[in-house]
C-alpha cells in the first residue's frame, strides 16, 4: 500500500507557465513555450495560459473579475501547480500590465494553506528589443516571486527579440534556446524534489 509520501514521489510534477503578450504569437509566448516542453521532457504535466488568455481577463477587483470563469481557472492551477513559469516582455523597462494582471489574481490564494507561490519554484522569463529591459524585466519578476514566497530558479532567461529568433515555435539562437530549456527543466526538476522529499525543503521554507 501506498503512503500519501509515496504518492507524491510517484506523481509528474504539474507546471503551470503563466505569460504573452496581447499580440497573437508573440515571441514571449513562444519563449514560454519552449521553456514548458523542456518541463515536459523532464517529466511534468504543464499548462498555458498565453497571451489570448491573459487578455480577456478582467482587471483584477473590478467588479468583471469577481467570480469570473477565467480567473477561477487561472486560480484553480496556480493553487494546484508544483511549479510556475511566468514569462513577461519588457514594456518600457518593466513587466507589462497584462502579465501583472494575471499575477494579482494570485492574492486569492492569501488565505490558502499553502499562500501564494510559497515554497515552489517559479522560473522566469523576460523578453525585450534590446538587452536593458530583459535584465530590468527579469529583476521585477524575481521581487515578485519573492514577495509571493516563491524559489525562483537560479537562472533567469533574459531574451533579446531583436533579431527576430522566434519563428512558429522555433528559436534560432542557440543561447537563448538553451537558456529556455534549462530554465523548464530547473523548475520541473526542483518540483520534482519538493514532491519526493518535502520534508527536506519544508525545513528551509519555514
Ligand atoms: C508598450 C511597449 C513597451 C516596450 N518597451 C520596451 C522597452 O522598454 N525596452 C525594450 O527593449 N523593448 C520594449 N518593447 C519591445 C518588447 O519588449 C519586445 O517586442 C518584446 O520582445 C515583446 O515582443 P512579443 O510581443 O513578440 O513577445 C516594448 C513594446 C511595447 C509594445
Amino acid at each position: 500500500m501506498k503512503t500519501n509520501n509515496q504518492h507524491d514521489v510517484d506523481r509528474r510534477p504539474f507546471i503551470v507557465g503563466v505569460g504573452g503578450t496581447a499580440t497573437a504569437g508573440s515571441s514571449t509566448e513562444q519563449a514560454l513555450k519552449l521553456a514548458l516542453k523542456a518541463a515536459q521532457s523532464a517529466g511534468a504535466k504543464i499548462q498555458l495560459f498565453g497571451g489570448e488568455f491573459l487578455a480577456q481577463l478582467p482587471h483584477y477587483l473590478t467588479p468583471a473579475s469577481v467570480g469570473c470563469p477565467a480567473g477561477q481557472q487561472l486560480i484553480e492551477a496556480i493553487r494546484n501547480a508544483d511549479g510556475i513559469i511566468l514569462a513577461s516582455p519588457g514594456y518600457h523597462g518593466t513587466i507589462s500590465g497584462l502579465v501583472k494582471n494575471a499575477i494579482d489574481y494570485v492574492e486569492e490564494t492569501a488565505k490558502d494553506s499553502r499562500a501564494y507561490f510559497d515554497g515552489i519554484p517559479v522560473g522566469l522569463i523576460a523578453t525585450a528589443y534590446g538587452w536593458q529591459a530583459t535584465t530590468s524585466t527579469i529583476a521585477t519578476l524575481r521581487s515578485i516571486v519573492h514577495a509571493l514566497r516563491g524559489w525562483p530558479t537560479p537562472l533567469g532567461a533574459a531574451i533579446n527579440t531583436s533579431g527576430g529568433i522566434f519563428r512558429e515555435g522555433a528559436c534560432s539562437d542557440a543561447a537563448a534556446s538553451r537558456q529556455l530549456e534549462l530554465v523548464g527543466q530547473q523548475v520541473a526538476e526542483l518540483a520534482h524534489l519538493r514532491l519526493s522529499a518535502p520534508q527536506l525543503l519544508q525545513a528551509v521554507s519555514n
